[in-house]
């Protein structure tokens, strides 16, 4: 049995449904969920902490099943974007709130408060009341009190989306060192799949309250399952056939480009190419690598994206999109009408059905 099961789970809120939600976790995990707006995320979480009942299904927490007991006695944690913090209490009151009740002794709570806030790197801001910290600075506070009372699962719902991108970097590092050091198991709901990357050994797709793929994070984002989980990871998707095998590569022609492989499939096979953006190297001519794949196009849109630029291409008949640094796109002259080539390794083009 898993640290956490969530079997079967299914929740109408009239309107919205959570439709046989099907989760696993071990101890000491790191999941992320994404998923649109308005797929179910939120009501996930809220379902798993107890704030809402399920219709069907069960919840098992180190081999407990928790469906029917109140929030409180989950031993669950739950950080949203907002922190909500007490705006009267200092840092440290607000830190030590949730484990008074457990804890008489002043310096034993003293030392777990300087503890958590050390490694929060909130140390030095314990005297102070919330109205004076920053954005980022209120998000540790908040992950301070959530984790001082060691829970057993830790849920956050986008703890870090009203943050900069530079501190939500720096944030990432100290969560990560948190949780390590608390053994943690966390539940993530995000948007920003930097978080994925940084943070997670699972990731779970929702959509319209289904689950539609879950799984290390390089098999998720590099094999999605075609349409929709490619689609809203921004994966190149080229839809095709097998044209030939040529020693260990499969040839797969598809929308007007021909593509080489280093999966495996069966000629004549129907199948789609998944290519990541950042997998994709542009060159203004041909260029000698080793990389199988160089496809020749123009370019149609170069559009910013935080601190990485987006290149949309007509390749064959199809669009594909690239991701470079600002640098190099101001070095290759990226701009619409700009011709290019594209070059990516075989193994970079996995085949998905
Ligand atoms: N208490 C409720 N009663 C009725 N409908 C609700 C309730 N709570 C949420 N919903 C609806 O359920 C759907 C899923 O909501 P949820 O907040 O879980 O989405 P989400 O995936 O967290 O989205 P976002 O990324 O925007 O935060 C939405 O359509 C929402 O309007
Ligand atoms: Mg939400």
């Amino acid at each position: 049995m898993s640290f956490l099961e969530v079997r079967d789970l299914c929740l109408d809120v009239g309107g919205f449904e959570l439709d046989r939600i099907e989760l696993k976790a071990e101890k000491g995990d790191y999941l992320t969920l994404i998923g649109p707006t308005g797929s179910g995320k939120s009501l996930l979480l809220e379902t798993i902490i107890g704030f809402y009942g399920p219709e069907k299904g069960r919840i098992i927490l180190e081999g407990k099943d928790i469906t029917d007991l109140p929030p409180n006695m989950r031993q669950i944690s739950l950080v949203y974007q907002d922190h909500m913090l007490f705006p009267h209490m200092n840092v440290f009151e607000n830190i030590a709130y949730a484990i008074r009740k457990k804890l008489r002794d002043k310096k034993q709570i003293e030392a777990e408060v300087k503890q958590i806030a050390g490694v929060l790197g909130i140390g030095e801001l314990l005297y102070r009341k919330p109205a004076t910290l920053s954005g980022g600075e209120k998000q540790r506070a908040a992950i301070a009190r959530s984790l001082i009372v060691r829970p057993k699962l830790l849920l956050l719902d986008e703890p870090f989306s009203a943050l900069d991108v530079r501190t939500k970097e720096k944030l990432r590092k100290m969560l990560k060192k948190a949780i390590s050091e608390y053994s943690t198991t966390v539940l993530h709901v995000t948007h920003d799949f930097e978080d994925v990357w940084a943070l997670a050994n699972r990731v779970v797709v929702l959509r319209k309250g289904k689950v539609m793929q879950s799984g290390d994070p390089e098999s998720v984002f590099r094999q999605p399952s075609p349409d929709f989980v490619a689609e809203f990871l921004g994966t190149n998707v080229l839809k095709g056939k097998v044209k030939a095998l040529e020693g260990k590569l499969t040839v797969i022609e598809a929308e007007g480009l021909e593509i080489y492989s280093s999966d495996p499939a069966e000629p004549g096979e129907k199948v789609a190419v998944s290519i990541r953006p950042e997998e994709i190297i542009l060159a203004r001519g041909v260029m000698e690598s080793s990389a199988r794949n160089t496809l020749k196009g123009k370019v149609s849109g170069v559009f910013k994206k935080e601190h990485l630029v987006v290149v949309e291409m007509e390749m064959g008949h199809a669009e594909i999109k690239a991701v470079v640094t600002p640098t190099s796109c101001e070095m290759l002259g990226l701009e619409p009408g700009r011709e290019m080539h594209a070059v990516f390794k075989a193994s970079n083009a996995r085949i998905i059905r």
